[in-house]
């Protein structure tokens, strides 16, 4: 099924300069690039963006973390986006990331994970309109 999903390179990632590395295997993996734009959350929006996560242990850490620098936010579309993205991501903790995923060459602990993907579409969906209105999203 043809999707959208929504993909964070975290202030992490944006400041090791992995934004060119993350934007390459997402290209080559045929996933298409059609909303992107480098912004910085306060932590308010960091909170609203992570709200599904409110009373977790690492709630305010993870959204302290999101709001300390700039991110670059992307809508990506493409057959199966949802899981195929978050292959390429790997898992949560990049400890247990399979061989050659994101997460796993660049990730320095569980919350300085580089990337941000969508886990569903109704969290696809949500997530995309926190960012993007319906002039941003650019069909191609
Ligand atoms: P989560 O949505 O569970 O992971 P994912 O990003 O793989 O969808 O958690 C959101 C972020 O919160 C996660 O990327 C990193 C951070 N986090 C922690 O800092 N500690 C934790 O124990 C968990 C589960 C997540
Ligand atoms: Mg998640």
């Amino acid at each position: 099924m043809n999707e959208k999903t929504l993909s964070i390179i975290k202030p992490d990632g944006v400041a090791k300069n992995l934004i060119g590395d993350v934007i390459k295997r997402l290209e080559e993996a045929g996933l298409k690039i059609v909303a992107m734009k480098m912004i910085k959350m306060n932590k308010e929006q960091a909170k609203g963006f992570y709200k599904v996560h409110e009373g977790k242990p690492f709630y305010e850490s993870v959204t302290d973390f999101m709001s300390s620098g700039a991110s670059v936010v992307m809508v990506l579309e493409g057959e199966d986006a949802i899981n195929r993205y978050r292959e390429l991501m790997g898992a949560t903790n990049y400890k247990e990331a399979k061989e050659g995923t994101i997460r796993r060459e660049f990730a320095q602990d569980i919350e300085k994970n580089v990337v941000h993907g969508s886990d569903s579409e109704e969290t696809a969906d949500f997530e995309i309109k926190y960012f993007f209105n319906e002039m941003e999203m650019t069909p191609r």
